[in-house]
């Protein structure tokens, strides 16, 4: 603060004197005024500190001299002097504001304590004023630099000096920098960081207190000295919430420049400067992180809305705009239905109910344009006006295609491997068929010719024998009758010679040269016929023989004989299989199967069982496991070849230790329900084709054959016709020849066409064929596809 000024208005000059001579000696600077126009045209002239006035000025009123100079200078402190000690004058001067009232005569110390007070009060008011405005100024900034020049400037120029400067820690490095000070002369020499004297700031960095140097060049070498314009320097700490943050430094030309009521002062203007330097940095903090909140939140390419906890929107990103084609600035207020990412999780849009439920949720959403979204939903809890939700929307419609494609084409995939595998399969069991019917075709010519080849020599020699036999023991006379041994002898070549030709029997049956004679056939009698035939031997042998028979039974087209023989055939085996077993149990079963049309005839044993290497071949002709001359191996495939002559498969299921059952499916049909259909069997193969010719007739149909495409088009020129079980080798090439014959027939007959079930089931003419029969023709899938052509109920 400047020196103190007082004015002293007084009409005698003597104790004016006094009273300049006293001031001075107090480090006062007094001014003087005899009336009230000298004292008005002083405090015109400058502003006083304190002003003492006698209330007697001669003629005029100390009184009015109070009253004019305070409504010039409303502040100043004013000191009623008076001789008279009048109480009412000591009131009106008070009424007119005047600091103290002093009497006559005066004791000097006495009135220059109370000169003091008055200049104390009227120092804290201007140390009051000067706190309200600086604090008016940090008030008006939020910017740190700001804030420290308004401050420095205003506290130079109410301390009356010309240096300052502030250092603030840098809260990265932890360095206290210098952001501010002046001039530039001091600049010089006592900003760097490397100075050459040594900052008094770098002391309060340290310590945390005030510091005060009463002379600077004291402290410095001379030449420095010489060039500092600083000598008196007051430092104060900026502490903000206990924080040192800074340091704040007022210097001055002159030495000792700075009282306590100076530091007292700065030190309190400097916390007020401290706190807004840390609120600036704050809110500079705040500020720059709201830009990279926004910056961030607009560059994410998901969807991001947050929603106020009625489900009004509170903010959207760019990418949320441009998904909703608005203006990010209208997004504002739109409601969650509009911005559409609840999807089935809150039909309702429920985000407020979201918020309610804690933690975060996901659902898959889609768009109202198709897009798929993988949308999250957030509470968010403590901000200012109240609950909200935040809700992220990924554009999974990529991912989500991909993956369904991924599916579908794995699905496919495993449908084709399976399809693969069922053809392989059938493939399979064709080709093991094709090989059973010409293992049996060829050893059956085979055997043919040489069963043919020893009949005659063997019905000779059965013959010859039995004529031998006749002549030894009849025709010879009484004394020239053979040994018993010699007839025994004979008797055996016979038998044996039987045996041979009952092998050869067998051999023939399994060759097929005996023509069959088809008529209905009651299994169930023919398995009555078997069992009556090996009566003694199962009552030998211990042999329980059970049957179990749907009742009506339809009755099979058939041979008897045939049928007969392949039963017997699988009784000897069965007998054979549970010699020397317990328990030994034969049993006959038959029921209809209707999808595949057909009789199931069962024979199932108790006998050892047959091991799976076994299995797999003993359809095949000559296949035993019996000693030699116990078997000829021809059993079962006479069996095979018999069934399938009658269009019927059959199957062995066994269990090794546990026995085995054969089973004969055999065409039949309820009489009731035959619609008689006429159907042409179109194949190259023979095999095939009377395979299936003997199913149809099987089945009561009326059959027609044909070995090529020729024959199967004329004979379905000639009409009547009602399905063509087709070869799929016929239909290459001659597409027109085709497109006749069926133009001929009326388009009446349907065609199935006989391929494999990866192959397109369209027909030469381009017309799509009824339907598809891939190999190998069981009896279900015939029944099947006939069904499916049948313009009537089959
Ligand atoms: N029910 C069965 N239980 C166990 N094994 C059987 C049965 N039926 C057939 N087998 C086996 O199948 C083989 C072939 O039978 P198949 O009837 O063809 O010839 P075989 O009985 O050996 O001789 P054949 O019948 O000509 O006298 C038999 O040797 C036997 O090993
Ligand atoms: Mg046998």
């Amino acid at each position: 603060m400047p020196p103190v000024t007082v004015l002293f208005v007084d009409d005698d000059r003597g104790s004016l004197d006094l009273l300049c001579v006293a001031a001075r000696a107090r480090h006062l600077e007094p001014f003087t005024a005899t009336s009230i126009t000298t004292a008005m045209a002083a405090a015109r002239s400058q502003a006083f500190d304190v002003a003492l006035v006698d209330l007697s000025l001669g003629s005029e009123s100390g009184l009015d001299a109070i009253r004019r100079l305070k409504e010039i200078a409303p502040d100043l402190e004013i000191v009623a002097v008076s001789g008279t000690a009048s109480l009412a004058s000591a009131i009106q001067s008070f009424d007119l504001a005047a600091f103290a009232f002093v009497q006559k005569p005066v004791d000097v110390d006495h009135l220059f304590a109370t000169v003091n007070r008055a200049v104390e009060r009227r120092r804290l008011i201007w140390e009051m004023q000067v706190i309200n405005a600086i604090g008016e100024d940090l008030r008006r900034s939020l910017d740190q630099r700001e804030l420290i020049d308004s401050t420095l400037r205003r506290l130079m120029t109410v301390l009356g000096v010309d240096i300052g400067g502030a250092r603030l820690r840098n809260p990265v490095t932890g360095d206290y920098e210098m952001v501010m000070i002046g001039p530039p002369a001091v600049h010089e020499v006592w900003g760097p960081a490397t100075p050459l004297v040594p900052r008094p700031s770098d002391t309060v960095v340290a310590t945390g207190k005030a510091f005060v140097t009463g002379d600077l060049h004291a402290l410095s070498p001379a030449d420095v000295a010489a060039r500092i314009p600083v000598r008196a320097t007051l430092n104060v700490p900026m502490f903000a919430g206990g924080e040192l943050i800074g340091v704040l430094s007022i210097g001055a030309a002159e030495p000792n420049r700075f009282s306590d009521d100076d530091q007292r002062l700065v030190t309190t203007i400097a916390s007020h400067l401290a706190v807004a330097v840390q609120n600036a940095r704050l809110h500079s903090y705040a500020r720059v992180g709201k830009q990279q909140w926004e910056a961030t939140f607009d560059a994410i390419s998901d969807l991001i809305a947050v929603f106020d906890g009625q489900g009004r929107l509170l903010r959207g990103n760019l990418a949320l705009a441009a998904h909703l084609g608005r203006p990010v600035t209208s997004l504002r207020n739109a409601t969650c239905e509009e911005v559409g990412l609840c999807g089935p999780l809150h039909p309702d849009c429920g985000v407020a109910s979201a918020a309610a439920a804690g933690g975060c949720v996901r659902a898959e959403v889609t768009a109202a344009n198709g897009q798929i979204f993988s949308v999250t939903t957030c509470p968010v809890r403590d901000i200012a006006d109240g609950s909200a939700v935040v809700q992220i929307a990924k554009n999974v419609t990529q991912e989500i295609q991909s993956a369904r494609r991924l599916r579908q084409m794995s699905e496919e995939l495993a449908t084709a491997n399976s399809r693969l595998v069922a053809t392989v399969d059938r493939l399979k069991t064709t080709q093991a068929q094709l090989l059973q019917a010409e293992k049996l075709s060829a050893i059956g010519q085979l055997v043919a010719g040489v069963a043919h080849e020893l009949n005659n020599p063997l019905t000779s020699v059965i013959g010859y024998a039995q004529l031998v036999e006749d002549e030894l023991v009849r025709g010879a006379p009484e004394d020239q009758r053979p040994s018993a041994d010699l007839a025994v002898d004979v008797r055996r070549i016979a038998e044996e010679s039987e045996r041979a030709a009952r092998i050869v029997r067998n051999l023939l049956a399994f060759a097929r040269r005996q023509t069959a004679e088809r008529a209905p056939q009651d299994l169930a009698e023919l398995v009555s016929r078997v069992v009556a035939l090996r009566s003694y031997e199962f009552r030998l042998n211990g042999i329980e023989v059970e049957t179990a028979f749907d009742e009506a039974l339809p009755h099979v087209m058939a041979d008897g004989g045939h049928l007969q023989q392949a039963l017997l055939n699988l009784v000897l085996n069965a007998e054979q299989a549970m010699r020397g077993r317990t328990p030994r149990r034969l049993r006959f079963g038959a029921q209809f199967d209707r999808a595949a049309c057909a009789v199931e005839l069962t024979v199932s044993d108790t006998g050892h069982g047959i091991a799976e290497d076994t299995l797999r071949r003993i359809f095949d002709p000559f296949f035993t496991t019996r000693d030699v001359g116990e078997g000829t191996g021809l059993g079962l495939s006479i069996c095979y070849g018999i069934v399938r002559d009658h269009g019927g498969q059959i199957r062995v299921q066994s269990r090794v230790g546990i026995g085995t059952t054969f089973s004969l499916l055999l065409p039949s049909r309820m009489a009731a329900a035959l619609v008689r259909q006429t159907v042409l069997v179109a194949h190259g193969d023979q095999t095939e084709r009377d395979y299936l010719a003997a199913i149809f007739g099987g089945w009561g149909h009326r059959v027609q054959v044909a070995d090529s495409a020729d024959a199967a088009r004329a004979q379905l020129r000639a009409g009547g016709i009602d399905a063509v079980f087709l070869d799929r080798a016929f239909l290459t090439g001659d597409c027109d020849a085709w497109r006749a014959a069926r133009k001929a027939d009326g388009d009446r007959a349907s065609v199935v066409l006989l391929t494999s079930a990866d192959e397109t089931g369209v027909i030469a003419d381009g017309a799509e064929a009824a339907a598809v029969l891939p190999p190998p023709f069981d009896l279900r899938a015939v029944q099947a596809a006939l069904r499916a052509v049948s313009k009537e109920c089959v």
